[in-house]
C-alpha cells in the first residue's frame, strides 16, 4: 500500500455506533428514513432527533450521500449513503457502490474532517456479494485518502468475522490485484 495511505486505514470489527470519529457512514436507502441492519442500529443509537433531521433531506439517489449530525452518536456526524442493491452486476452496481464511498470521502474531505467509518455497504440486504465490494470500498478509499490528505483515519467497521477476512486479504492485496 502506498506511503500515502498506509496507516491511515484500519479494519475495526464490531458496532460503528460506537465509534468517535468524526463521521461515521451509514448504509441507507433511498428514503433516510431507516430501516433494518446498520440503518437500524445507528437511528437507535442516535436518538429520535437524527429522524427529525432526516425527514429534512428529501431523500437521496443510489449513490449519493448526505449528512446529519450524529444526536447521541460518539460520531459527531452520520453521512447516509444509499448502496445499490446488487442485481447481478451488469446494472451499473460497482459504479454506484463506488460513489457511495466516492461522495462521502468528498464531503468528510470538503469539511476538513479527519476521520471517517464506514460500513460494509450493500453487503447485508441488499445483498452485494462481499469480495466484490470490498474491492470497490478499499479501492475508492484509498484513492479518496490521496485525493483528501486533512484526512488521517479512514476505519472499515465490519460486523462479522467473514467481513473482517475479505478486508484483510483486500488491504493485503497488492495493489491492482
Ligand atoms: N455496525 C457495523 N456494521 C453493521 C452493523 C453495525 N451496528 N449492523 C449491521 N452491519 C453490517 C452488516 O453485517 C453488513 O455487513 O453492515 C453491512 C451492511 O448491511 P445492511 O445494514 O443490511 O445494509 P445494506 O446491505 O446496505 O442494505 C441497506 O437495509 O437496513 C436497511 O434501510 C436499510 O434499506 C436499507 C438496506
Amino acid at each position: 500500500m502506498p506511503a500515502e495511505a498506509a496507516g491511515r486505514i484500519e479494519i475495526v470489527q464490531g458496532d460503528i455506533t460506537r465509534l468517535a470519529v468524526d463521521a461515521i457512514v451509514n448504509a441507507a436507502n433511498g428514503s433516510l428514513l431507516g430501516g433494518g441492519g446498520v440503518d437500524g442500529a445507528i437511528h437507535r443509537a442516535a436518538g429520535p432527533e437524527l429522524l427529525a433531521e432526516c425527514r429534512t433531506l428529501g431523500g437521496a439517489a443510489t449513490g449519493e450521500a448526505k449528512i446529519t449530525r450524529g444526536y447521541r452518536l460518539p460520531a459527531g456526524h452520520v453521512i447516509h449513503a444509499v448502496g445499490p442493491v446488487w442485481q447481478g452486476g451488469g446494472r451499473g452496481e460497482p459504479e454506484l457502490l463506488a460513489r457511495c464511498y466516492r461522495e462521502s470521502l468528498r464531503l468528510a474531505g470538503e469539511r476538513s474532517w479527519r476521520s471517517i467509518a464506514f460500513p460494509a455497504i450493500s453487503t447485508g440486504a441488499f445483498g452485494y456479494p462481499l469480495e466484490a465490494a470490498t474491492r470497490v470500498a478499499v479501492a475508492e478509499v484509498r484513492a479518496g485518502l490521496a485525493r483528501w490528505p486533512g484526512l488521517e483515519r479512514a476505519v472499515f467497521c465490519v460486523f462479522s468475522d467473514e467481513a473482517r477476512r475479505a478486508y484483510q486479504r483486500e488491504l493485503g492485496a497488492p495493489r491492482g490485484a
